[in-house]
């Protein structure tokens, strides 16, 4: 068994891959550029150095056999490389490649039959007319994460501030449900998925505001949602560890909005929920171990902790000794010193017998527990 990672990335999924990592006597070693991000205190070795710079990631990724990212926005032309110095890359290069360009991604979907919202992309942007009826969505081919990249476009006005880049537009599904599930392989091939999950999204802030488990979903339903994600995952080839995001629609349809080749935000509950976490579960993916025990042990409910609006600089948090005095609640906080509005701090699991109670619980908790600033 390899015994060294090295990671490309450095931030909060990094650390709880660390928090793993360690219960495997794995060492992770992380490369980034922030000597203050959430991995820089706890790796077993940092270096400081920029994922996308292609010579930074070769000299990185030289020291190690099993190289992995916790984030998609690095040098994949440096990760073809290393893969052909015969390094275990996972996810695969090809895959960070294909995942990383939303249009790609659509049009994969679309050749592998699986069920996607209607698109076109669109490239030549001055003087276009509104290609497709309001309302629509407009979604930047590269470079968009956390809701950044994705526009709501609802009028010609909404239209004439569009983005300018290359982009997807795609129909607006009034969705039911936004689901997400997690699905794991390794090399030998053995694929699990974790059981549903259900995403409650802040429109403002376009970011998942909690997200439960079991989700409110019937058996069929879960069975397809599962199906699918295995479909995805073989299809791709990959190894890893792969989140699926699906809107369901009133009438029970089920449609990929998109994937994420790594341990995803909606899957942080397993830390407790589940046998497995979906960080354990990547590691044993990209190490070619037996994968884990997927089941839920227990339902729950995780909340961000993202930075109030209003609020820039040190950190402070306002409720926390009333939340860590309850019980069946579980805080992350993620070591960043600096808040912003909407910035990813930490998050709060919390279980129960009943989704009823946790979601609750979670409500008070959003109430009191508050991320700002001096
Ligand atoms: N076609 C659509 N119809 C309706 N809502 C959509 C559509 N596409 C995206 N959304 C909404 O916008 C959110 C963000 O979109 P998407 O997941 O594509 O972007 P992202 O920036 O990669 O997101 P994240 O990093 O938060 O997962 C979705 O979770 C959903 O709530
Ligand atoms: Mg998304």
């Amino acid at each position: 068994m390899y015994n060294k990672i090295g990671v490309l990335g450095g931030g909060q999924l990094g650390r709880m891959l660390i928090q793993e990592a360690i219960n495997l006597n794995v060492e992770l070693h992380c490369l980034e550029n922030d000597d203050d991000a959430p991995c820089a205190k706890i790796a077993h070795g940092f270096t400081k150095g920029s994922i996308t710079d292609k010579q930074t990631v070769l000299n990185f990724g030289a020291g190690f056999d099993v190289i992995t990212v916790e984030i998609e926005n690095v040098s994949i032309e440096a990760l073809y490389e290393l893969e052909g110095l015969g390094k275990k890359v996972f996810p695969q290069p090809r895959v960070l490649e294909l995942i990383r360009d939303k249009g790609q991604q659509k049009e994969f979907y679309k050749i592998h039959q699986i069920p996607t919202a209607k698109f076109q992309l669109i490239t030549e942007v001055s003087g276009l007319n509104a290609p497709m009826e309001f309302p629509f969505v407009q979604k930047k081919r590269v470079g968009g994460y956390d809701g950044k990249g994705v526009k709501i476009i609802r009028t010609q006005s909404d239209w004439e501030n569009r983005f300018t880049e290359p982009s997807v537009i795609e129909a607006l599904i009034p969705f039911e449900k936004e689901l997400s599930v997690i699905v794991a392989r390794n090399e030998d091939g053995e694929v699990k998925t974790f059981d549903a999950v259900e995403c409650e999204f802040n429109s403002e802030a376009n970011l998942v505001e909690f997200q439960f488990s079991p989700a409110a979903i019937s058996k069929e339903i879960e069975a397809k949602v599962q199906e699918i994600a295995k479909h995805v995952i073989s299809t791709l080839d990959m190894v890893g560890l792969l989140a699926v995001e699906f809107f369901l629609t009133k009438d029970g349809e089920l449609l990929v909005n998109e994937i994420a080749p790594r341990p995803h935000n909606s899957g942080h509950h397993t830390i407790e929920c589940c046998y497995t976490s979906q960080f354990a579960q990547h590691l044993r993916a990209i190490l070619n171990l037996p994968l884990g025990d997927t089941r839920l042990i227990m339902p729950g409910a995780m909340l961000n902790i993202v930075g109030e609006k209003g609020f820039e600089g040190p950190a402070v948090y306002q409720g926390l000794q009333d939340v860590l005095a309850m019980s069946g609640v579980y805080v992350h906080l993620y070591g960043k010193s600096t808040t912003k509005p909407f910035r990813k701090m930490g998050h709060v699991t919390v279980l129960g017998r009943e989704i009823s109670e946790i979601k609750e619980r979670i409500d008070y908790i959003k109430s009191i527990l508050l991320c700002q600033s001096y």
